[in-house]
């Protein structure tokens, strides 16, 4: 399957899914495995037998480009980084991070004033991703970069690339040209030299700054009163760095594009925002009463997860959906075949956020909506994101509307995260703020 893979996966899962239920074996390339869409069988995986099952092969990429550090590690080791690093992650400390995102969106919306003024379409996958940049730097390394600071945008957006482009290349000879390999670890040295720099800055002028850097700097394994070296801390931050920015981001720009695209919800989330917020910028203590403008973000994360599927190895021999797993074949769980099979979620290609509401979120089964995993490695930064995802959906659309370019063609493109293949061109437009009527602009027609 390896072709088709390459070419189309979320398609051959998905079919997979739906032609052979529970479990599908594949073949690809030199790995064997099954697909797994029964929760029973994913929480199996992901949880009540997760010591059996490492992070498969196709993460040997990822440690080749993050170094071993929580996304991609094992046992003892992983559980050990996990442990010092969970409590900067609660959602009280995320919390008080949030005035820095707040302050990085109100930004953001005053860069899109003169846009919207010249009214000249933008790439909005662009847009996020440069302020979910901004807000994972400042939050976790309080924005100093010193003389690196010209430097990053650019090495970041090699990295993914990089990562992106060689993630179905399993281990096979690498795609890449030399010039292109060379081009991708000088941009590492300068994610890298960045973040040596700033832990060196630190450790010179110890700082009280409420950054994730300081929490993590000083904080200890419980049970051993251990903390990380500086090489452990580097390869950590670098790891939140590109874990935590490109997915937020992707779950912003499918939201716009979602919002565009279903009048009646946009309609919905500006009118609470405007109830709610009465004109003034959203704030931490806000979230709580903007439940709606949250469930728009779930619901996006529903049919778009930014992370849109992963999979593990089997250390052992093993049983699953009544099938016997051989040591070392893999599970594939993939977020966007079970966010949308017809089992668990009635009508599943329609976009409809009220499935998020409490009534309808307690009736779903366990283990069918998964955008941050489950079990022990589920993504330590899931708050983070959401409480960045309804921020800055909040500022921006109580000033903002967004519509599509018309024509502009629009499809998933499932590297490594789920991206937009061809960007996200949108018009950027003003709305009256807090309750004033907003006149509706004629819908042009577009395919
Ligand atoms: C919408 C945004 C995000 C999505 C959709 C997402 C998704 C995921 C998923 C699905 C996993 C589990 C992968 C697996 O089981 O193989 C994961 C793990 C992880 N994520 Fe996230 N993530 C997001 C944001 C973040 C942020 C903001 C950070 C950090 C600042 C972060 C850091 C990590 C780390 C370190 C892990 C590995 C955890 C472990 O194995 O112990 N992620 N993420």
């Amino acid at each position: 399957m390896l072709p088709a893979i390459r070419r189309n996966p979320t398609g051959v899962f998905l079919r997979a899914a739906r032609r052979y239920g529970d479990v599908a074996y594949f073949k690809i390339g030199p790995r064997r495995g099954f697909l797994i869409t029964n929760p029973a069988d994913i929480r199996h995986v992901l949880q009540d037998n997760a010591r059996n099952y490492h992070k498969s092969p196709l993460y040997e990429k990822l440690r080749m480009s993050l170094g071993n550090g929580l996304l991609t590690s094992e046992d003892e080791f992983w559980l050990r980084q996990r442990r010092i690093a969970q409590p900067a992650f609660h959602r009280q400390r995320v919390a008080g991070l949030a005035s820095v995102m707040a302050e990085a969106a109100r930004e953001a919306a005053g860069t899109w004033q003169p846009i919207a003024a010249a009214g000249r379409p933008v790439d909005v996958a662009e847009e996020m991703m440069r302020l979910t940049r901004t807000v994972v730097v400042r939050a976790l390394l309080g924005g100093d970069l010193g003389p690196f600071t010209n430097q990053i945008d650019e090495a970041w957006a090699r990295i993914n690339q990089h990562i992106g482009e060689s993630f179905w290349s399993l281990g096979l000879a690498d795609r890449f040209k030399p010039s292109k390999r060379r081009r991708f670890e000088a941009a590492r040295a300068v994610l890298q030299g960045t973040v040596d720099y700033v832990i060196r800055q630190r450790r010179r002028n110890s700082s009280d700054s409420p950054d994730l850097l300081s929490i993590l700097m000083s904080a200890r394994d419980e049970e051993t009163g251990e903390g990380m070296t500086d090489e452990q801390l580097r390869v950590e931050v670098t790891t939140f760095l590109l874990a935590g920015q490109e997915t937020t981001s992707l779950a912003l720009t499918w939201t716009w594009y979602l919002l565009s695209q279903h009048a009646e919800a946009r309609r919905r989330l500006e009118e609470e925002i405007d109830r709610v917020l009465d004109g003034r910028p959203p704030e931490y203590a806000d979230l709580v009463n903007l439940p709606y403008t949250r469930m728009v973000i779930d619901e996006s994360m529903r049919l778009y997860p930014p992370a849109w599927g992963f999979s593990r190895q089997a250390m052992a021999d093993d049983e699953l959906g009544g099938f016997r797993l051989p040591r070392g074949w893999l599970a594939f769980v993939i977020p966007f075949v079970l966010h949308r099979l017809p089992a668990f979620w009635r009508d599943p290609d329609v976009f409809d956020p009220e499935r998020f509401s409490p009534g309808e979120s307690a009736e779903r089964p366990k283990f069918v909506y998964l955008p941050f995993g489950a079990g022990p490695r589920q993504c330590i930064g899931n708050q983070f994101a959401l409480i960045e995802a309804h921020l800055v959906l909040a500022t921006l659309a109580q000033r903002y509307r967004l519509r599509l370019v018309p024509g502009h063609r629009v499809e998933p493109w499932p590297l490594i995260s789920l991206r937009p293949r061809f960007g996200m061109q949108m018009f950027i437009e003003h709305r009256a703020v807090s309750g004033t009527p907003v006149l509706e602009r004629p819908q042009p027609l577009h395919a």
